[in-house]
């Protein structure tokens, strides 16, 4: 089944034109999707656009299709419903998603029981059990603590458990493990590829790492100046790649025995 399709994209803002441009790909039910590219190519502009998620300036054109629906006819209430449930993003900036005046566990509780989860014994047991699959031990300091008193890598993980909880379709992630040490980092890639081989869940994940990106994706996009200049199978884009651009990025690569995690 097609989760995502999208024909001849093309996302402006106020005064940024083409941040992306004229992007046609389809996304199957399943698949681990990386994206890389540049730092301003349009990756988390695209993410957004998914979610129905940008600014009032934005401008889009073409289709984008997420399970088989139109999402910009979707209404709010549509989309609203959406997010969590089917669809959950880990954000490149958690924390500035996060209230500052309201404890970690009480918006995690919160995001819960927005979506059908009534105790709150029961959700406390989730999110600890979520909390502890990101390498959050310390989860009852973790969740009696306002974001401001979490370390940005800390509040990563918080984002990528709540985003996990509801084992959404579709899990949408912008640099996920950037912020994270190298051991968290693969934690969290193993935890993402859990996510897939118990529930099918497919994924589109942005990375700097190409490493990262070879290693979870099925299929490799990179993307320059808005355009998605290469799209194809992980072994295609590694063994063939078409751009001089990521020809560089794949030179970037450490290998570390049969794993190629670092970038
Ligand atoms: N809210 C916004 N308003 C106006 N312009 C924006 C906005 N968000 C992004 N842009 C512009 O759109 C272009 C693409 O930005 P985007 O954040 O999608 O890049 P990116 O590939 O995610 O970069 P990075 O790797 O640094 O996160 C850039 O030129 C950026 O300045
Ligand atoms: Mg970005």
């Amino acid at each position: 089944m097609e989760i995502l399709k999208l024909e001849h994209a093309s996302i402006t803002y106020d005064g940024v034109k083409d941040a992306v441009r004229d992007v046609s790909l389809s996304v199957e039910e399943g698949q681990i999707v990386g994206i890389v590219g540049e730092s301003g190519s349009g990756k988390s502009t695209l993410l957004h656009s998914i979610l129905g998620l940008l600014p009032r300036g934005a401008a889009t054109k073409g289709r984008f299709e997420l399970f088989g629906k139109d999402i910009r006819s979707m209404s709010e209430k549509d989309l609203l419903r959406m997010r969590g449930q089917d669809v959950a993003m880990i954000f490149q900036d958690t924390g500035r998603y996060m209230n500052p005046i309201s404890r970690v566990g009480k918006q995690y509780t919160e995001f819960l029981q927005v979506h059908g989860m009534k105790s709150k014994q029961e959700c406390r047991e989730v999110e600890r059990e979520m909390l502890s699959r990101v390498h959050l031990h310390d989860a009852d300091r973790v969740l009696h603590s306002y974001p401001f008193e979490l370390s940005g890598g800390m509040r990563q993980r918080v984002g990528i458990a709540m985003a996990m909880t509801l084992r959404p379709k579709l899990l949408l992630a912008d640099e996920p493990t950037s912020a994270l040490d190298v051991t968290v980092q693969a934690q969290v890639v193993f935890e993402m590829m859990e996510l897939r081989r118990k529930y099918g869940t497919t994924i589109i994940m942005v990375t700097h790492n190409m490493g990262v990106a070879a290693y979870m994706s099925d299929v490799i996009g990179v993307m320059q100046h808005g355009k998605m200049v290469e799209w194809g199978k992980t072994e295609d884009v590694i063994s063939h790649p078409t751009q001089e651009y990521t020809k560089a990025l794949l030179g970037s690569i450490v290998e570390l025995g049969d794993k190629r995690m670092t970038g």
